[in-house]
């Protein structure tokens, strides 16, 4: 028997949901990664299977690329894409202006390359990821394995300097030992507890030798989609300044998905 969904998950799943429907047949989809994506890429199989929906989808990760072979999704790379109509994909968190920070899931690398070469980026997030400024969540940064005990010296030098309330970068550690992304690369969480202008931060970051990217999305996402814990959600749509508050349906509060994000 399944369990009851968590509230969390209801919120997430709602926000999924949602955000399936802007999927059209023909469409190149970016697949996000994270739980909350993970719901994502479940709908969309379910409609792949249920009516057909043909889509291709380039992945941000091995794990989502792996969860949509599952559901009998069309994966191709990015460089078979080029260009995607879409990309859907959670956050960490996101600020009133539509700034994130992502890659809690250590994927940002791609995460930002695919959001990028996307006519619009939509975020599904709870609520819990809205945030009057960022920088509570620690800011993933990928970094070369090589020299990178230097490059974090040199990022605690350099954020003494900026606006932002702390400045440990600490490695990332997945079962004792450093956290690798697909790519090969490492993780440094710098935290900052608040960051005063991430438009800026996200700029002087990738200036530091051994950085490889930052987890600071800006002037990406188009579009918001928050679920609450009652299954409904809130459209905001940074383009035309719209808000649709109409709820949805709200989902099972038996998890079908349990299994894939415990
Ligand atoms: C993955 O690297 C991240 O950017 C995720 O998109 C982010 O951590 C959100 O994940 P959840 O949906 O699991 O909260």
């Amino acid at each position: 028997m399944s369990r009851p969904l968590p509230p969390i998950d209801i919120a997430k799943s709602a926000a999924a949901k949602r955000a399936s429907a802007y999927v059209e047949t023909g469409m190149k989809v970016g697949l996000g990664t994270g739980s909350t994506a993970a719901f994502l890429v479940n709908f969309l199989g379910e409609r792949v299977r249920g009516e057909g929906l043909d889509i291709i989808a380039v992945p941000t990760s091995t794990a989502t690329a792996n969860l949509a072979r599952e559901n009998g999704i069309q994966v191709v790379t990015l460089d078979e894409a080029r260009w995607l109509d879409l990309t859907i994909d959670g956050a960490d968190e996101y600020d009133g202006e539509f700034n994130l920070i992502k890659g809690g899931g250590g994927a940002l690398l791609q995460e930002k390359i695919v959001a990028t070469a996307s006519d619009r980026m939509i975020v599904i997030a709870d609520t819990t990821k809205k945030v009057e400024a960022l920088g509570a969540f620690p800011l993933p940064v990928e970094v070369l394995g090589f020299g990178m005990s230097t490059t974090q010296m040199l990022l605690e030098e350099l954020l003494e300097g900026l606006d932002v309330m702390g400045n440990r970068a600490v490695p990332r550690v997945q079962d004792g030992a450093l956290f690798v992304t697909d790519e090969g690369n490492h993780i440094l969480d710098l935290h900052l507890g608040r960051i005063g202008d991430a438009r800026q931060l996200a700029l002087i970051l990738n200036q530091v030798p051994g950085v490889v990217e930052n987890g600071l999305f800006i002037d990406i996402c188009d579009v918001i989609v928050t679920g609450h814990g009652d299954g409904s959600v809130e459209v905001r749509d940074i383009n035309s300044g719209e808000v649709d508050t109409r709820g949805t349906d709200a989902p099972s509060d038996e998890n079908a998905f349990l299994d894939m994000i415990d």
